[in-house]
């Protein structure tokens, strides 16, 4: 594995317990019965009762297990054992029934057997690849014909900006095109809590244009169905503001005139 990679999985490692206990996650919530999955992402992932859902990136398995409250038989994959770990004790605390893999995305096909009725992927999850072509050849290896690919994530655009505390303007600082050494970022906790203490010294992103995700997809053999791109982004950057439905957005005087978050459906065709 590539020594960013391995980096970012000992980060995943770290962050797993740290996340878990967070008000950022509200796991407590979720015990209760609380289903975290945003309104438009279940409209338009649509009914899952029955079908088989597999969802990369699973962190802690949180929103695998709502897909699972929604009937869905899951498998939840992620490359931290901490998080794998993690997700089957909560699984297990709520009386759920999910598997869950570990395996870095990359590998999966050696790792995992079978087609998916649904592939399911969201919220912070591109950033951590390098290769995006890679990628969607796994997505779409793993819907069955006639599934789909759903995606939910921070707009490319949105990631471009300084986000350093503080800067409260829109000033370039990140590549919106693909490129091939990561970005390093000195580690601050986690996003989900800032003060916690991490050993990890980095993190490791890249960026990837909106054009490079849909033409991956498309040439691993998936047809677009739509790609929304909305105004609002599903976590706090500093140059957003909260908004009354706990998403955030810019500015009045610049709100609708970014794409903040966006969600894309592919499907695959039958025979
Ligand atoms: C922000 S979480 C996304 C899940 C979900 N949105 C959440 O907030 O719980 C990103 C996940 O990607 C996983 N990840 C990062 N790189 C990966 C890779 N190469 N293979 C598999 N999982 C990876 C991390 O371990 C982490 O659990």
């Amino acid at each position: 594995m590539d020594k960013y990679l391995k980096a970012n999985r000992a980060l995943w490692d770290e962050w797993t317990g740290i996340n878990y206990r967070s008000n950022f996650y509200k796991v407590a919530d979720f015990k209760a019965g609380l289903n975290k999955l945003r309104a438009y992402e279940m409209a338009e992932v649509g009914p899952v009762d029955g079908k088989e859902l597999l969802h990369l990136q699973c962190h802690f398995g949180l929103d695998t297990l709502c897909w699972a409250r929604l009937g869905a038989r899951v498998t939840g994959v992620d490359f931290s054992a901490a998080a794998i770990s993690q997700a089957r004790a909560l699984a297990e605390d709520v009386g759920l029934d999910a598997r869950f893999v570990q395996s870095d995305i990359y590998e999966l096909p050696q790792h995992l057997e079978g087609g998916f009725d649904v592939v399911y992927t969201s919220r912070g999850v591109l950033g951590w690849l390098p290769d995006i072509e890679r990628w969607a050849r796994v997505a779409a290896h793993f819907v069955r014909p006639g599934g789909f690919f759903y995606i939910t994530e921070i707009h490319p655009v949105a990631q471009v900006f300084d986000d350093d505390e503080g800067v409260r303007d829109l000033r370039l600082r990140y590549p919106y095109f693909g490129h091939a050494e990561p970005i390093t970022i000195p580690t601050k906790g986690s996003y989900a809590d800032r003060d916690a203490p991490v050993r990890q010294e980095f993190e490791y992103s890249w960026s990837h244009a909106m054009g490079e995700i849909v033409t991956a997809l498309t040439v691993a053999g998936l047809r677009i169905d739509f790609l929304h791109e909305f105004p609002f982004a599903e976590w706090p950057l500093p140059f957003l503001q909260p908004a009354a439905d706990g998403t955030h957005r810019l500015p009045p005087e610049h709100d609708l005139k970014l794409p903040l978050f966006f969600s894309l459906k592919a499907s695959k065709p039958n025979g």
